[in-house]
């Protein structure tokens, strides 16, 4: 049995297989609309999400199968003490599929470990968010017809995103993949990510404070809002929380062919005017989601369609 806890669960080959498949989905939604029939999705999910829980639902549900779950921790038997452990046991018995978002970094491996069906990370804490990162290397992919040889600029709060974490992950394993790390000193990306992936890799990064020096050499830019959930007070939140803004003034730097990812929600970060410039791709992005979680969904399932 499968899981997904990490983009490197997969190879890049499988990555491929499963960009295709949504690529396929895509253009044919008649072809999957029945490949679930009969089967079940769970959505665990004790942080709040928009996205994320929909579009796995969404994606279920646009496979013919149908989903049950919970989207707060209140709701849960979790608010009377019981353990993750033991809640996955009982979803084991209830669904063929789970979903699984926690507050605590290495929440779903747990699960997985006492799971008897495959669990998906929906996200743990500040550390994964694997299939935010399958939904952004096929974003990318369809904008830019590939992987390799690219400029990522991540711009934000590059210590406590989790889904800028996992994209690193995926995205070192491409030929020529550079990155500019835009954040202010204090929301730098954490030295595990820094030293034990990119500096070990020989990855080559440059890590800058002003979002404008960045932008004239990006290819992709990949916006991220500052963590306010996970701040220890409230104050620090305050003070980093409007750091950056992109605005169409901003954009008047960047190059022409540059696209603007976001796995949303945004807060200030980027101002609304420019959801009208052609380079604004995160709202294309969130439809993407829907696609790679439906061939995520039919691959763990191991279904021959
Ligand atoms: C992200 C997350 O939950 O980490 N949201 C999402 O799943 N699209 C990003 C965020 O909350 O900032």
């Amino acid at each position: 049995m499968r899981h997904l806890m990490s983009p490197l669960d997969f190879s890049v080959e499988e990555l491929d297989k499963l960009m295709e498949m949504a690529e396929d989905i895509e253009a044919n939604p008649e072809k999957y609309a029945h490949v679930c029939d009969g089967k079940k999705l769970a959505t665990l999910f004790y942080e709040p999400s928009t996205r994320t829980r929909l579009s796995h639902e969404a994606a279920m549900l646009n496979l013919g199968g149908s989903v049950l779950g919970f989207s707060s921790a209140d709701s849960s038997s979790a608010s009377k003490g019981e353990s993750v452990a033991d809640t996955i046991r009982i979803i084991s018995c209830y669904a063929d599929i789970c979903a699984m978002r926690h507050p605590k970094e290495g929440a779903a491996l747990v699960a997985c470990a006492h799971s008897s069906i495959p669990v998906i990370n929906a996200g743990d804490g500040g550390h994964q968010h694997p299939t935010q990162t399958l939904t952004d290397l096929l974003t990318i992919h369809s904008l830019k017809g590939r992987l390799d040889n690219m400029t990522i600029g991540l711009c934000g709060d590059l210590k406590f995103g989790r889904t800028v974490h996992s994209l690193i992950h995926a995205l070192v394993r491409y030929p020529n993949v550079k990155f500019v790390l835009i954040s202010p000193e204090e929301l730098k990306l954490p030295g595990y990510i820094r030293k034990d992936v990119l500096d070990r890799q020989n990855i080559e990064y440059r890590e800058v404070v002003r979002l404008e020096d960045a932008l004239p050499s990006l290819d992709i830019l990949y916006m991220t809002r500052v963590q306010k959930e996970r701040f220890f007070n409230e104050e620090d939140y305050v003070r980093m929380k409007d750091f950056y803004i992109l605005d169409s003034k901003k954009m008047e730097l960047a190059p022409k062919d540059m696209h603007v990812l976001h796995p949303l929600p945004r807060v200030n970060e980027i101002s609304v005017e420019v959801d009208s410039d052609p380079r604004a791709a995160y709202f294309k992005q969130a439809q993407y989601g829907v696609y790679i979680r439906m061939a995520l969904i039919i691959t763990l399932l191991n279904i021959e369609v």
